[in-house]
């Protein structure tokens, strides 16, 4: 076999082309993750450390280890490695600018409301959505209306639940709503956690957003960011229209700054302002995830 100048060099642990070759098998398989060639000394970067976790001596033996795992755990932790967890309170602000102008007038006239936040990470991306929705519906519990937000990894969603961030986190909240739905504790300094009507509004799950779904909405608004630019072309237009078809007629899908809607469901979002799409009236499909 000979070498890829990226195998010459001296390496901890054995990586052939074979082995990068397997792992993007699996983690497009499993995950929807694409892992192009140019991305091999990323993941060897980035799994180098669970390979010392798990005390195996190369990528073969990972391989093997992740094949003989029946519970998955360490499939999860591959994902976690993979991926990142970066997220922030009120990120891309526009979305909840729009979701603020665009929605909320109506929802003060439906009897129920549900949003999704798909990739969730550690909750701020919910948590943001909760604090406008309780700005303009202090009693948004008693008007049934819900967040859904889910994520793949185990252990963010974890830390999503325990909705306890450290107090730097707290400036990019607008102040309103900072002093209104954060509470802060003598006996907890560096944190900040959110206020019990915020975590009341919102229900974390773990999901697998490339496998079914166990759910039907219709969600009035997705916020699907930064998720999607993991997965490969074809893994990112099933997402999006099965993202469609969980949308009521006239709500809205955001995505991340860099993600572009593609694939059939192009035929049922309109651009609605950057990266927003609004579903067109009588344009409900059949699932295919
Ligand atoms: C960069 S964070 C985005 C967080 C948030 N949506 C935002 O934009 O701030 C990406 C998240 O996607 C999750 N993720 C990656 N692959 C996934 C999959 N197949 N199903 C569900 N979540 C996935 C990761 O665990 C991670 O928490």
């Amino acid at each position: 076999m000979t070498l890829s100048p990226l195998e010459a060099g001296p390496r901890e642990f054995t990586f052939t082309d074979d082995d990068f070759r397997n792992l993007a098998k699996l983690a497009r398989a499993e995950f929807g993750l694409s892992l192009a060639d140019s991305k091999k000394p990323l993941v060897y970067s980035r799994l180098a450390r669970r390979l010392r976790a798990r005390n195996v001596a190369s990528f073969r033996d990972y391989m093997t280890l992740l094949a003989a795992e029946a519970e998955g755990e360490e499939r999860l932790e591959l994902v976690s490695a993979l991926t990142t967890n970066v997220t922030s309170f009120f990120r891309e602000k526009h979305h909840f600018d729009s979701l603020q102008s665009e929605l909320l007038p109506q929802f003060s006239q439906q009897r129920r409301v549900r949003i999704w936040s798909a990739g969730c990470s550690s909750g701020q991306e919910a948590f943001s959505t909760a604090m406008t929705l309780l700005a303009a519906f202090p009693d948004a519990a008693r008007r049934d209306m819900r967040i859904l937000a889910t994520d793949i990894d185990p252990a963010i969603v974890r830390k999503a639940r325990a909705a306890r961030y450290p107090l730097e986190e707290r400036a990019a909240i607008p102040a309103a709503l900072q002093s209104r739905w954060t509470v802060t504790r003598e006996t907890d300094p560096g944190f900040f956690e959110m206020a019990p009507d915020v975590k009341a509004l919102v229900t974390f799950g773990e999901l697998n957003l490339v496998e079914p779904w166990p759910f039907r909405g219709p969600f009035d608004a997705i916020f699907c960011r930064n998720v999607a630019i993991y997965f490969d072309q074809e893994t990112q237009q099933t997402l999006w229209a099965n993202l469609a078809r969980m949308l009521r007629e006239g709500g809205l899908l955001f995505i991340g700054h860099s993600e572009r809607v593609s694939g059939p469901a192009t035929s049922d979002l309109a651009t609605a302002g950057v990266t927003t799409y609004r579903k067109r009236p009588g344009r409900d499909r059949p699932a295919t995830n």
